[in-house]
C-alpha cells in the first residue's frame, strides 16, 4: 500500500508547490489572481528572512511500483501577531490534489500546523475560506475550529493595486 509523509518544504519543491497553488486557485475559481512565480517562491521562502513556511505531503508508491514520491498536497503558513493573544500562525493555503482527498492527508497537514504553532509559542492558528466552500468549512469545524464570521462577525479586507498606490501617494 502507498504511504504518505508530511515534511517541511525545501527550495527545490517550489515548482511543485506552484503547480498545487495554481490547482487550488482554479478550485477557488480565482486563477486570474495568481501572479506568483517559482523564483519568487524560492526567494521569499528560502532566503535569509523567509516570509513563509510550507509543509508538503508526499505519497510513496507501494514496493514494486516504479513511481517515485509524488507531491499531492501542501499547507503554506507564516507567523502573524495578535495584540490580544501574541504570536499566531496564519495558514494561507491548504490543498490536497483530487485523487488523494478523503484519506486524512489534509487533516494530517492541519495537525502538523497545530503542532508547529504550539512549538513556536502561538495560542492559535487562523485561516480563511470562501463562503461557498462548505466541505472545507465542515472539515475545519469537525477538527475544532470556530467560524469567526459566525461567532464575531469579522470580514476580511485588503488594500491592493491602485487603491494602495493612491493611499500611499505613489
Ligand atoms: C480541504 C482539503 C485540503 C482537505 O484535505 P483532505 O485530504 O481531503 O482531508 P481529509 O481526508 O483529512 O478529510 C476529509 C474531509 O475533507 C472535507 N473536504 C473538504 N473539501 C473537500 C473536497 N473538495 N473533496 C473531498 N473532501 C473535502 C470533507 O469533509 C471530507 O470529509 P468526508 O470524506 O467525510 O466528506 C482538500 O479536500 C482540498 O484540497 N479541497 C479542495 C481545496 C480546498 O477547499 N482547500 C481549502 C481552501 S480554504
Amino acid at each position: 500500500m502507498a504511504s504518505v509523509r508530511i515534511r517541511e518544504a525545501e527550495e527545490g519543491d517550489c515548482g511543485h508547490i506552484l503547480r498545487l497553488i495554481r490547482e487550488l486557485a482554479e478550485y477557488e475559481k480565482l486563477s486570474d489572481q495568481v501572479k506568483i512565480s517559482e523564483e519568487a517562491l524560492r526567494a521569499d521562502g528560502f532566503g535569509e528572512n523567509p516570509s513563509y513556511r510550507c509543509l508538503v505531503a508526499e505519497v510513496f508508491s507501494a514496493p514494486g511500483e516504479p513511481q517515485g514520491p509524488r507531491m499531492v498536497g501542501y499547507g503554506l503558513y507564516y507567523f502573524t501577531y495578535s495584540t490580544w493573544k501574541g504570536r499566531n500562525v496564519y495558514l494561507e493555503d491548504i490543498y490536497v490534489t483530487p485523487e488523494y482527498r478523503g484519506q486524512g492527508i489534509g487533516s494530517k497537514i492541519i495537525q502538523k500546523v497545530a503542532q508547529v504553532a504550539l512549538d513556536q509559542g502561538c495560542s492559535q492558528f487562523r485561516l480563511a475560506v470562501l463562503d461557498w466552500n462548505h466541505r472545507a468549512m465542515a472539515l475545519y469545524k469537525a477538527l475544532g475550529a470556530q467560524d469567526m464570521t459566525e461567532t464575531e462577525g469579522w470580514h476580511a479586507f485588503r488594500f491592493e493595486g491602485e487603491a494602495m498606490r493612491k493611499l500611499a501617494g505613489k
